[in-house]
């Protein structure tokens, strides 16, 4: 949460920061900021977008060849121009910019309080930038000794840029629980929340881990530990286009990512499932494949979306593997002193990789002897770095907020990883095995048939905009996919939904239906379909509309629906890939229908590193 980002070198740092912080806004967009160094400290900020700061500082001064920029997700106090950071210390000298919670700034405001300082905003970052001026005063000492200092009293999660009126050409940095990417380049130095904001200038970077600080100026990078030791950067080169974090003619970024799921699913098997061979290969799993195939417990950590995924994981580990899965969420788990036995494997889901209650989730398990297996996107990300091995997603930068490709690819994953499992293990027989193998070699194939009926689903999202309330109905494999489809509808156009297991909807739920509530009931054909078919049955008997995610060919569920969402026939264990692409696109048409920003919508962050 909170994008940042940094510039020092030749080039003019404005235009460089302006850029970036477009590109982290799906992180938070509650307000924007900048500070330039020409000579003295030029501080620029605003409540709103990036777009809103542009336009309100046409004609100033901008010139300045480092500087600082941020967007906001507020934390400590609303949206607001004072709020907003950079922020500047009490004698103006020094600015910085802040990603996370400082959990004991009230103490320290109070301390700061007491010695006469006074506080512009209601934020936890200018106590912070305060603390650090007074250590800095007192002990006449540079502003990275200062920031050491400082550090070591400060619980919490951050990452922190500052700028110093005395030292120009300097950015200090450091990071603790909130990501940190430096870029590279020729005589100049790049800073963000990730690598997006310096893929056009650099392809090589420095991911900085916990407790480290960094001195940056145009042509030299330090790196430090709080306890003044250097250590050397560890130079990575980046596999990512720019074309990838680029909208590339569609309107949004949800709907490009929504459209790329056909290619995202097939990057992610490319490699790793060998249909003809039958094999799945996944070098960061087989390490770990004999003790997950005796765990007595596989625990499934997740947030949001992630968590979703993990859910359909527990119905096919289950059912292959014969595994006792538990499918947590993290910031429960983490706080409920759970019991983890020795032979427990974690899986933790996460597209950003970052996401404060799933990482801490892990390194609390961690500690206590479990397997951690990180099934995530980012390469290079926090959770990724602390999981003891695992497999990327390789779903390619995911910018919409409403996550869409992160989630099918998660499920690809998940369904290798159960696939080779349970083949290993001899929990599957050979011809299911080898039909499984075939069966997700064709979902992209299908996932690119149901994109093709998305004229029909925005039609159907000017039908159904208007209604108040939604509730999304699954059963089994497609449980999780109603919960899911819930999510995205409620996130970009703000109507309450609610998913339900389709036959849990008599005790409580059904309350709800009237000729008023648009019911989508996900009824491919699988196991359950009688049943859910049935559910339909009782909806209908009490005038609730029926909108069906059926199988192709399915007449009969159809005749019996208002209306119907088609996709092609698919094994129950890779239909949630299949199913889960019209409710993405019904929830994104109906938020463009209603006149929404679909890729940030209201209070909500892409990266969630606060708790
Ligand atoms: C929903 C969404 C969130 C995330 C959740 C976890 O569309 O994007 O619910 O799924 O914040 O994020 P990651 O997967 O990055 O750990």
């Amino acid at each position: 949460m909170c994008g940042i980002v940094g510039y020092t070198g030749p080039k003019e740092a404005y235009p460089v920061i302006i850029k970036g912080l477009k590109r982290l806004e799906y992180r938070g967009y509650d307000s924007t900021g900048v500070a330039l160094q020409d000579g003295a400290l030029k501080v620029y900020k605003k409540k709103g977008k990036v777009a809103e700061l542009e336009d309100a500082i046409v004609g100033k001064d901008l010139h300045g060849h480092t500087g600082i920029g941020h967007t906001r997700w507020a934390t400590h106090g609303e949206p607001s121009d004072a709020n907003a950071h950079p922020h500047q210390s009490s004698s103006g000298k020094l600015a910085m910019i802040h990603n996370g919670i400082i959990e004991n700034y009230v103490q320290l405001k109070q301390e700061l309080i007491n010695k006469g300082y006074q506080f512009k905003s209601e934020t936890d970052t200018e106590v912070l930038l305060n603390f650090i001026e007074e250590i800095k005063k007192n002990n006449h000492c540079s502003l990275e000794e200062a920031v050491r200092v400082a550090l070591k009293r400060v619980t919490g999660a951050y990452v922190i840029l500052l700028l110093d009126a005395d030292e120009p050409e300097t950015i200090i940095a450091a990071r603790k629980g909130s990501p940190l990417v430096i870029g590279i380049g020729k005589g100049e130095h790049f800073l963000g929340s990730d690598a997006s904001p310096m893929l056009e200038y650099t392809k090589e970077v420095v991911y900085v881990n916990d407790y480290e600080l960094a001195i940056v100026k145009p042509d030299e990078l330090i790196l430090k530990n709080l306890g003044n030791e250097k250590i050397t950067p560890y130079v990575q080169k980046l596999d990512i286009e720019l074309a990838a974090i680029e909208k590339g003619g569609y309107e949004h970024f949800m709907l490009k990512e929504i459209f790329e799921q056909p290619h995202t699913i097939y990057d992610c098997l490319r490699g790793r499932l060998d249909t003809a061979g039958g094999t799945i290969i996944m070098s960061g799993i087989q390490q770990y494949a004999d003790q997950v195939m005796k765990a007595n417990r596989i625990v499934m950590i997740a947030c949001g979306t992630s968590w979703h995924a993990g859910l359909v994981a527990e119905y096919i580990f289950e059912e292959l593997c014969r595994i006792n899965v538990e499918v947590e969420y993290a910031s429960e788990f983490r706080y409920r002193n759970p019991v983890i036995n020795p032979g427990d494997v974690i899986i933790a889901i996460s597209q950003s990789g970052e996401t404060a209650d799933t990482l801490v989730a892990i390194e609390n398990a961690k500690a206590q002897g479990a397997i951690i297996l990180g099934v995530v996107n980012v390469v290079g990300s926090s959770i990724a770095r602390v999981s003891h091995g695992g497999a990327y997603t390789h779903a390619g930068p995911e910018i919409g907020v409403a996550s869409t490709k992160a989630f099918t690819a998660q499920l690809a994953v998940l369904t290798m990883i159960a696939l080779k499992i349970a083949h290993d293990k001899g929990t599957i027989d050979r011809d299911r095995y080898m039909h499984l193998l075939n069966e997700l070699s064709e979902v992209p194939n299908k996932v690119e048939t149901v994109l093709k009926s998305k004229d029909k689903i925005k039609k159907l999202a000017e039908k159904y905009k208007d209604a108040r309330d939604f509730l999304y109905l699954g059963r089994g494999y497609n449980f999780p996919v109603a919960l899911e489809g819930a999510l995205k509808l409620k996130e970009i156009s703000y109507i309450h939904a609610e998913g339900y297991p389709a036959a849990e909807m008599k005790h409580g739920p059904i309350a709800l239906v009237d000729e008023h509530l648009p019911v989508v009931v996900v009824a491919t054909k699988d196991a359950y379909h009688q049943k859910v078919v049935s559910n339909i049955q009782e909806i209908k008997a009490r005038k609730g509309k029926v909108i069906a995610v059926i199988s192709e060919g399915d007449t009969d569920t159809a005749a019996i629906c208002d209306d119907v969402l088609i996709v092609p026939e698919a094994d129950e264990i890779v239909a949630p890939m299949l199913s889960v692409v019209p409710l993405q696109l019904l929830a994104y048409y109906i938020g463009v229908a209603k006149g929404f920003d679909v890729d940030k919508p209201r209070n909500l962050a892409k990266s969630v590193t606060v708790e």
